[in-house]
């Protein structure tokens, strides 16, 4: 069972969005209606600034220190932040779309970076330019899993967007199993605006028969990250995979550093907590705004009354304020009615 107030005090992670420049242009993307609004130009903070930070997070005893971005690996400093990092004792993150990792990079990577996360969306060649808009994504991600074997962990995460990844699961875990895949997951995709509400029941139903499977044949526990709430599905089965889901989003346990050192609620919410050269980051962690949205204020009415409340936490309050404009409001995925005698007790 998954404490979820296991980073109440401090989180687990810092996440810096470290460049606003990309070379890929997904058509899900959240950056879109973020920093990249007004193009992808910025380069963000310089070396030194950057530098700073890492001093502030470990000071500030978080153990661990992602680069995401945009593409982190377009910044010509990445290295060196990694290795600065290191110093200071950091467990390093590189969140990438793997694009720039040929031999010469994974080499430094396995040096530097105790996680390498790639990002790796369907087995399907086409499907995968066609979302990134960029031909020949495939096969570098392919590459790029290659290149870093031997890194200390490897990392994908899967966007649930193929509308074939249901049937194509097992495929997909063929690739993971292939690669030394340390820690595979699926990622509920956050709604953006061009596209409020990007999952139905029909597909979700789908990928979680498969993970169910894959879990019987395999032993494999594929879990899902971003909160997903319990009714969504069968809840007794849909508890069982979604595991530490919870963690992933509502500010549980990642601290959101955009790439002018403000710090903001999620990479999908970007209202300000406050600013790291500025502000005390763990006084901003434990602001009332975001212990309000990791805690039960927003819970809606039917998720007061649910059983699996305690671990299920109405699933993502993000997605509601997405869709309906509130942090209160149902999650568009959850269906208490239609599991009223699983949830409730009468
Ligand atoms: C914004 S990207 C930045 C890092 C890197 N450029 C990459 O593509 O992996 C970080 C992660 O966010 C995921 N992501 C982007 N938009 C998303 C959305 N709307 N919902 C859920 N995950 C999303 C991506 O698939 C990727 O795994």
């Amino acid at each position: 069972m998954i404490d979820t107030s296991l980073y109440k005090e401090k989180p687990r992670e810092l996440c810096i969005e470290s460049t606003t420049s990309c070379n890929c242009k997904c058509d899900f993307c959240y950056n879109q209606n973020s920093f990249a609004k007004n193009g992808r130009d910025d380069n963000g903070l310089s070396t030194a600034e950057l530098k700073k930070i890492i001093d502030i997070v470990s000071d500030a005893g978080i153990e661990r220190i992602r680069f995401t971005g945009g593409e982190p690996l377009l910044r010509k400093d990445i290295f060196e932040l990694a290795s600065y990092a290191k110093e200071k004792n950091l467990q390093t993150v590189l969140n990438t779309n793997g694009m720039l990792i040929d031999k010469q990079t994974g080499e430094k990577i396995k040096k530097l970076f105790d996680i390498c996360l790639i990002s790796f969306f369907s087995c399907n060649k086409k499907y995968v330019d066609s979302v990134t808009n960029v031909d020949g994504t495939y096969e570098k991600k392919v590459q790029a899993l290659e290149n870093v074997q031997g890194c200390k962990q490897i990392w994908c995460s899967t966007i649930i967007k193929d509308p074939y990844l249901s049937r194509d699961l097992f495929k997909m875990y063929d690739i993971m199993q292939k690669y030394n895949v340390y820690n595979w997951f699926l990622l509920r995709t956050n709604p953006i605006e061009q596209n409020v509400n990007p999952h139905n029941f029909e597909e979700m139903e789908k990928i979680i028969d498969s993970i169910i499977q894959l879990k019987e044949k395999t032993g494999f526990i594929l879990n899902i990250g971003n909160p997903l709430p319990f009714c969504c599905y069968k809840p007794r089965e849909l508890q069982k995979i979604v595991d530490d889901g919870v963690l992933y989003a509502e500010a549980r346990s990642k601290m959101v550093l955009d790439p002018f050192g403000n710090f903001v609620v999620d990479y999908c919410i970007r209202d300000k907590i406050g600013n790291i050269f500025k502000d005390d980051l763990l006084t901003c962690w434990k602001k009332e705004e975001l212990n309000n949205i990791r805690g039960e204020k927003y819970l809606p009415n039917e998720c007061q009354k649910c059983k699996y409340k305690d671990q299920c936490l109405g699933g993502s309050r993000f997605a509601s304020k997405i869709m309906y404009g509130k942090y209160g409001e149902l999650d568009p995925l959850a269906r208490p009615y239609k599991y009223k005698e699983i949830l409730f007790d009468e």
